[in-house]
């Protein structure tokens, strides 16, 4: 649950997040500002952001650039690059973590519902993807992709089916400019989280009493939800010169929950050792 790189590891550095105003964003943004990285956060709402600016700082030490965009709305992502250029400089990573979720059976969605998901997440993800990659293109940059999907973007997952559509997306957005954008030394990888507590995907995803009825920590080999250093350190060493020759991998950081939940024989955990005891005395007993 600690830091993993350090001091200073990140200094000159410049990581825009988008989402990073809340959640597993300002959990990544915290680590980076610690290690050094001059810090910007977006996401709509620009009074989030600047709490959580004034609190990272004073925590920190380390310089936030706080602006509001709309990860749906190409020119305000220009405005954010344009803004961040004039205040630090060179860019040098982004964070596509910005999302929108909720559950839902798939019947029940209108089509705006469908479409303010996968709005957010594939075409925010997109556009920012476009406008950072043409802006490092154009001056002759180098610089890092880093995408926040989770492991549903290859399983696919009832339920939250706007979503899986979109990370899926984002898992073969970064698969594809991995290759056709490396020429100009442009990075992209992908982080898939399996379950970490924070107020917005607990909110949506576990409202109510289902927070009791389905605990998350219980499908998980490791019987434990994720911290948020954890994906912190993944996600600082995926953006760091550390990991120059990874490039358009998806790191899993899940304790092993998706791995369980298709094995064929995982659920046999639930067999007590005494009744593995009496099943080894019958082996080979007949049927
Ligand atoms: C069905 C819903 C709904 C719900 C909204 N809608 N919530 N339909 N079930 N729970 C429908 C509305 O009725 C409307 O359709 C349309 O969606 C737009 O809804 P609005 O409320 O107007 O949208 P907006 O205010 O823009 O809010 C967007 C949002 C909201 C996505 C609905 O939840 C949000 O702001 N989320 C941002 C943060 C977030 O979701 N974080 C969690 C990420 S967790 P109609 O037809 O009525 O007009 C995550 C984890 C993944 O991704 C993996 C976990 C392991
Ligand atoms: P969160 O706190 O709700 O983060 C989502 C962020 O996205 C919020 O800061 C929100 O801010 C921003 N956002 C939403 N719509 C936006 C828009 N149109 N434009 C710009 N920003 C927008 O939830 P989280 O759990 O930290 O999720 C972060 C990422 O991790 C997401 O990609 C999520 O899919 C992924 N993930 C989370 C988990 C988990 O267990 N927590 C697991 C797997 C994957 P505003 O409302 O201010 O816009």
């Amino acid at each position: 649950m600690e830091g993993m790189f350090k001091p200073g590891a990140f200094k000159g550095k410049t990581i825009v997040i988008t989402g990073g105003g809340t959640g597993l964003g300002k959990s990544m943004g915290k680590y980076l500002l610690e290690l050094g990285a001059n810090l910007v956060i977006t996401s709509r709402k620009q009074e989030v952001l600047e709490k959580t600016a004034a609190e990272l700082q004073l925590q920190t030490g380390g310089q936030v650039l706080a602006v509001a965009c709309d990860v749906r709305k190409y020119e305000e992502i220009e405005k954010v690059l344009r803004e961040t250029e004039s205040r630090f400089g060179q860019i040098h990573g982004v964070v596509n973590n910005a999302a929108g979720n909720f559950i839902s059976p798939t019947e029940r969605l209108s089509h705006r519902a469908f479409d303010i998901v996968v709005d957010i997440v594939l075409k925010g993800t997109y556009y920012m993807t476009l406008a950072a990659g043409k802006h490092w293109i154009a001056k002759k940059q180098p610089g890092t992709f880093l995408n926040i999907v989770t492991t549903y973007a290859w399983t696919g997952s009832g339920y939250v089916v706007p979503s899986a559509c979109s990370k899926a997306g984002v898992l073969a957005l970064t698969r594809s400019l991995a290759v056709e954008w490396a020429k100009y030394k442009i990075r992209s990888n992908a982080i898939a989280p399996g379950p970490f507590p924070t107020d917005g995907a607990w909110s949506r995803l576990l409202p109510g009493d289902l927070v009791k009825k389905f605990d998350p920590a219980a499908r998980i080999p490791l019987k434990r939800v994720g911290d948020h250093q954890e994906l912190a350190n993944l996600a600082a060493y995926l953006l760091s010169d550390y990991s120059a020759y990874i490039n358009g991998e998806v790191v899993t950081i899940d304790g092993g929950e998706w791995l369980r939940n298709g094995g064929e024989f995982s659920h046999l955990e639930e067999i007590p050792s005494e009744m593995w005891d009496v099943l080894e005395k019958t082996r080979g007993k007949g049927a």
